[in-house]
Formats: structure tokens, C-alpha cells, sequence
């Protein structure tokens, strides 16, 4: 009861500042909070798709436009085989079971990264979670799965090599020009990336577009991470001052 309380005066509080337009968030700590639970590492996965799903709704309802997730990076192929095919049957899973709910909640879903390169089912999965929403017009869903930062950079660079000699012109690419051609093109940078677990690092994410983001580290793991987190590092997020380099 005290804890309802809480929350609400918190959420009160948060409604009458600032609410980031785009947050970002490293869900780490799956794999640790199953093994403190003497759990199977898939079971902190399994786990980390119902802060997924919790996460999407109050980021939705405390009116962020958009929220981009890491849900599997370049590097996780290297995990045990096991581990990886399981993490690849959750984006089948969680559309299957989210997909109405999302259009309802006119949410727009997109993917960033080498999907080209993910299993067929889960290519199939996201294709079709993307369309479906394609013409909602709220809060952009921002899945990043096979995604690496130093690749998306180099990819476009590639892009902008490969359209400036097939389209021969020489014009000078500026910051938002070298925008438009990431995965994240028309959207603004994150204002606030969350990673849980205690993890102080970046990961490869967003490198490019964090440049002026405030960070906000938790020692939460993403099974645990709450509504309760959530308002917690936006009400954090309120009382940064935001000097882009001026005083
Ligand atoms: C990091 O925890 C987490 C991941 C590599 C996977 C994150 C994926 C989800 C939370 C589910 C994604 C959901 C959808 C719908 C695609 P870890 O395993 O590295 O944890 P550890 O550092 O404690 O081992």
C-alpha cells in the first residue's frame, strides 16, 4: 500500500517535468539473476521478456515516443548454441502474444540491425510485427537484434560511398545527413540510455547516437526492473542538466 503510494506521488512528479523522447536501454542481468535463483540461464530470459512487455506498456503510457531495446547484439553469437536459439525464439513468442495489444496501443514496431542475417522464423516474426504496425502513428518500438554500433557506422559509411559514386555527386556529409543513413534515420538521438545489472559500459549501442544522452546505471537486474526503475531513473533523468557543452 505504501509502496502504491509511492509510485503514484512518483508518477505525479515525473508527468509534470520532462519525459525523455527517446529512450534507449541495455536489458542486462538475465543470466545472473537466474543463477542467484539457482535457475537455468533461459528462465532469466523467459523472465526478461515479462520487463519487456511491462516496460513497453508504461513507456507507452507515460508518453515516451520512443524507446529502442538491445535485445541481441553482434557479439551474443558466440554464446552457447542453446542459449542463442533460445534467445532467437522470444521474438516469435513475445509478437505472438504482444502483437494485438501493440496495435491497439498504436505502437509503431521497427527493427535496427543486420536482421538479414537472423533465423527465418524470427526475420518472419519481426517482418510481421513491423507491418502489422507500420501505420500507427504513437510510440516507436525500437528492437535492436543482431546489432552492433561499429557496424552500423561502417555500414553507413559504405552507403554514403556507394550513393556518392553511383549518384556522382560530392556533397559534404554533415551530422544529419551521416543520420539518415543509420537504422535509427528520422528519429531523434536517445535522451536517456538505461543499462541494468551494475554493468558500467555501452556495448557497441548506439554509439553514434548517444553522443549527448544522459546515462543512468541501476544494479537492477532486467528481470527486476520495475515500473517503480523506470520512474525512478526518469525522475534521475529530470534533474540532469542537459549543457550540450555550454555553461
Ligand atoms: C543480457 O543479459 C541480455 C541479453 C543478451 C538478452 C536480452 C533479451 C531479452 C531481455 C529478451 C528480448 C525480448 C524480445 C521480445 C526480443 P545476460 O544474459 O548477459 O545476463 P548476465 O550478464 O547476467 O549473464
Amino acid at each position: 500500500m505504501k509502496e502504491d503510494i509511492k509510485l503514484k506521488e512518483l508518477e505525479q512528479k515525473i508527468l509534470a517535468g520532462v519525459i525523455p523522447q527517446h529512450l534507449a536501454i541495455i536489458m542486462d542481468g538475465n543470466g545472473r539473476w537466474a543463477a542467484e535463483k539457482g535457475l537455468p540461464r533461459h528462465e532469466g530470459h523467459r523472465q526478461g521478456v515479462e520487463s519487456v512487455r511491462a516496460t513497453v506498456r508504461n513507456c507507452n503510457e507515460l508518453g515516451i515516443s520512443v524507446l529502442t531495446l538491445f535485445a541481441f547484439s553482434t557479439e551474443n553469437w558466440q554464446r552457447p548454441i542453446s542459449e542463442v536459439n533460445y534467445l532467437m525464439s522470444l521474438p516469435e513468442k513475445y509478437f505472438d502474444s504482444e502483437l494485438p495489444e501493440l496495435i491497439r496501443n498504436n505502437v509503431q514496431v521497427r527493427l535496427i540491425g543486420e536482421t538479414g542475417k537472423l533465423p527465418r522464423k524470427v526475420q518472419k516474426a519481426v517482418r510481421e510485427g513491423s507491418e502489422k504496425t507500420k501505420d500507427n502513428d504513437g510510440m516507436v518500438l525500437n528492437f535492436a537484434l543482431n546489432y552492433g554500433s561499429r557496424d552500423e557506422i561502417l555500414r553507413a559509411v559504405n552507403l554514403i560511398i556507394k550513393d556518392l559514386k553511383e549518384k556522382n555527386i560530392k556533397k559534404k556529409i554533415d551530422e544529419n545527413a551521416f543520420s539518415d543513413y543509420l537504422y535509427t534515420a528520422g528519429l531523434p538521438d536517445p535522451d536517456l540510455l538505461i543499462r541494468t545489472s551494475g554493468e558500467l559500459r555501452i556495448s557497441n549501442f548506439l554509439l553514434w547516437q548517444i553522443a549527448y544522452s544522459e546515462l543512468y546505471f541501476t544494479e537492477v537486474y532486467w528481470p527486476e526492473f520495475s515500473r517503480m526503475h523506470l520512474l525512478e531513473a526518469i525522475d534521475t533523468f529530470q534533474q540532469r542538466k542537459r549543457r550540450y557543452g555550454k555553461i
